[in-house]
Formats: structure tokens, sequence, C-alpha cells
């Protein structure tokens, strides 16, 4: 099963959610299974690395981001991902504009899987990446239950 977290930047939101992810699955023994990849929806920040805030709140957790690099939304991912996930309701509109997919199931809001249904904040802005860890855990840990299921069904 392959996971695509998307945000605008990718910067911020995408690869914190991307970096937490892959530590679950590693905790796990899951990572042969399930494999994660993040994209921004613009291609600003294109080939940079994560932002310092991202960086420095995973490095707090033991969460390293070596090697993570931007890179802009492709539509041949809609092909090469399972599961693609905005973190939020103007990432989904833009991803599913931009893949030409207004229906598919498999595009969806990280957060519409936990109690809070709601965009997680973006930090480039509010400067709270504290608030974007702990929703990235919180929806990581709520997506890999609904990976885990729908690979039970399959
Ligand atoms: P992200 O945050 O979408 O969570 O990566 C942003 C990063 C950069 C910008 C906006 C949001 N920007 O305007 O460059």
């Amino acid at each position: 099963m392959r996971i695509l977290f998307v945000c605008l930047g990718n910067i911020c939101r995408s690869p914190m959610a991307e970096a937490v992810m892959r530590d679950l699955l590693m905790k796990r023994g899951l990572s042969e299974q399930i494999t994660v990849d993040s994209a921004g929806t613009s291609n600003w920040h294109v080939g940079e690395p994560p932002h310092k805030g991202t960086q420095a709140k995973l490095a707090e957790y033991g969460i390293a981001t070596t090697g993570m690099q931007c890179r802009q939304l492709k539509i041949g991912d809609f092909a090469d991902f399972d599961y693609i996930v905005g973190m939020d309701i103007s990432n989904v509109d833009n991803i599913r504009k931009m893949l030409k997919q207004p229906n598919d199931a498999k595009i969806f809001r990280f957060l519409d899987l936990t109690a809070h249904q709601k965009d997680v904040p973006d930090p480039w802005y509010t400067g709270d990446f504290q608030e974007t860890y702990n929703l990235c855990l919180e929806g990581c840990e709520a997506l890999l239950e609904k990976v885990l299921a729908d690979m039970q069904k399959s």
C-alpha cells in the first residue's frame, strides 16, 4: 500500500505527516508493506528540505528528515498511490483538480479520519509546529488503522 500526503508547500505539514507515518511503520515492522511520500500542490519550494520548524519538531521526537526534498504533485501520482491525503480542504480541492479526479474516494482530507474532522492549521502562518506534530500523530494513527483494515479486506 502506498500513501501520499499533500499540502500547499510540501515543506511544513505533509513532510511532517510523511516522517511521522514512516516512523510509526518502522516501529510496527510495516515498512515493507506500506510506503509513504509527500508532495505539494504548488511548486514554490521544489528541491528544498522540510521547513526548519518541521525539522526541529521532528528532531525533538527522534525522527529524522534526512534526504527529504520538496516535490510538486504530478498527474502520475494518481496511479502510483493508494491513498492521497490532503492536509486541508483547499489541498483536497487542488489535488482533485490537478489529478482530474473529481470524485475518487482515494483522495480525502487527513483529519476526516479522526474525531476532529478539520483542516491541519498551517504552521507557515501560525508558527505552531507542536500543534502540527500532535495532529499529524493522531491522524497517522487513524490512517494506519484504516490502511490495515483495508489490507485485511483485500
Ligand atoms: P505547507 O505550508 O503547505 O504546510 O508546506 C506552507 C509552506 C509555504 C507556503 C505556504 C504554506 N508559502 O507560501 O510559501
